[in-house]
């Protein structure tokens, strides 16, 4: 653990239900800056509820998050949407981008919603570097193999240069080295740029490398 720790997500009696269903019951813990966290459990026991809840697409019916010491579900929708692009980054087991748009259109989408709008050259080959795409950037998606469209979904995730990325089985889709590839890139954001992860895993070798479990279990979150 680190030693000045900044709390930068902090999860407070917070449940989920639906229908009378408890999916998490009275949820308390902290994230802190630079942590790179793993959120293991069964399907269907609430990992990517609590990913959703937690990146403020879905809110809790009881408690509160807070992000930087901000209530996440006291914004009003406009506040939330500018909040959640400038300050996370989302990363979706099947990848999530835009069929109509390029590798380098999607990774510029959350720029065009940000204030600063375009990315210049440098910052465009810089980015495609990172991820391995310089010479796949013109593609569609459909033109891209399942490790190549992790990889630009993970660009565009980073692009806002986020304090948090949620990743939800972000390798479940994927062979091993593009896993541990898409891994590795994370775990350097962590380590170069302080970025916070968190990451809905099946997969205990990728638990393993993390600086925490979070559990969830009958509805019950616990560390581990
Ligand atoms: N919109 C919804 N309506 C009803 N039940 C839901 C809804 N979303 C999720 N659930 C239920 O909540 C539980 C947790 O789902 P989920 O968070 O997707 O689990 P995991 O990601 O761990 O597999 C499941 O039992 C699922 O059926
Ligand atoms: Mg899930």
């Amino acid at each position: 653990m680190k030693n000045n720790k900044i709390e930068i997500i902090k999860v407070e009696n917070m449940s989920k239900h639906i229908n009378g269903n408890y999916i998490i019951k009275n949820a308390n813990f902290s994230i802190y800056k630079g942590e790179m966290i793993a959120i293991i459990g069964k399907s269907g026991s609430g990992k990517s509820t609590l990913i959703s809840i937690l990146s403020g697409l879905d809110k809790p019916s009881e408690g509160n998050v807070f992000i930087e010491n901000e209530n996440l579900y006291e914004k009003n929708e406009n506040e939330l949407s500018k909040f959640r692009n400038s300050k996370f980054g989302i990363i979706f087991q099947n990848y999530n981008l835009l069929n109509e748009l390029t590798c380098i259109e999607n990774i510029e989408v959350p720029i065009i919603f940000s204030d600063k709008k375009i990315l210049d050259n440098e910052e465009k080959e810089k980015i495609l570097k990172l991820v391995d795409l310089t010479d796949k950037k013109d593609f569609y998606p459909k033109q891209l193999s399942g490790g190549e469209q992790q990889r630009t979904a993970i660009a565009r995730a980073i692009i806002n240069k986020p304090s948090i990325i949620f990743a939800d089985e972000p390798t479940g889709a994927l062979d091993i080295n593009n896993g541990e590839r898409v891994i590795s890139i994370l775990k350097n954001l962590v380590s170069e740029m302080n970025t916070t992860v968190i990451i809905v895993t099946h997969d205990l070798d990728i638990a393993n490398i993390c600086d925490r479990k979070i559990v969830i279990k009958d509805g019950e979150i616990y560390e581990d």
